[in-house]
């Protein structure tokens, strides 16, 4: 079986990423990550990457300045060098310009610690404590170009426990968030070939 080329972008320790790696192990897993990229030089998830045997490399952000699609340019072509179907963004901590968003329309996927269009943003864990629910939970979405606004591929839920923090809720999401992701991405490339 061919498998569909992903490439993962990351900014921080890419525990998502590593799920995803671990997922394309297996052989009836539809994709494969040919690559890892990360904005920031100090991410822990390129190494991680590289201890799995995957090409992992940073192109910081701080070389291209403001300009914020010149540094997406680079990452778009290391994507297409490496022969990418994919884009999955696992922890990427950039909003996107709508040039990258438009040149990956219906292949980039994101993952996000709360039940969308709940809580889109930053500090997800928190607003949903503070605002007394009873679960939470993750959401895997296509990119669009408004933030956390794409159309839903799946979603996983936890319970919200008396006496929760945000560091406790967080951890319950995350341990959905690995399982989530690969099952749908895998579902978006069976449904969607990269080449249509
Ligand atoms: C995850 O909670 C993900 O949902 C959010 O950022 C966090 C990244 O964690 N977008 P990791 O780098 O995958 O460990």
């Amino acid at each position: 079986m061919s498998k569909a080329k992903v490439g993962v972008l990351i900014s921080g320790r890419g525990s998502n990423m590593a799920a995803l790696i671990e997922a394309a192990k297996a052989d009836d897993c539809p994709f494969e990550i040919a690559l890892v990229l990360s904005n920031k030089p100090d991410a822990g998830g390129l190494e991680t990457a590289r201890a799995a045997g995957i090409e992992a490399w940073a192109i910081d952000q701080k070389l291209f300045g403001k300009d914020r699609e010149a540094h997406e340019r680079e990452l778009d072509a290391a994507l297409r060098q490496a022969d990418c179907g994919y884009v999955a963004l696992a922890g990427y901590m950039r909003v996107l310009t709508p040039f990258l968003v438009r040149a990956w329309a219906g292949r980039m996927v994101n993952i996000h610690p709360s039940l969308l269009p709940k809580y889109p943003g930053l500090d997800t864990h928190q607003r949903a404590l503070n605002a007394g629910d009873a679960e939470a939970g993750c959401t895997v979405h296509l990119v669009t170009e408004g933030v956390d606004e794409g159309p839903i591929l799946g979603q996983a839920r936890v319970p919200i426990r008396t006496g929760d923090d945000a560091h406790a809720l967080a951890e319950r999401i995350l341990v959905e968030e690995h399982r989530l992701y690969p099952a749908a991405l895998a579902e978006l490339v069976q449904q969607k070939p990269a080449s249509s």
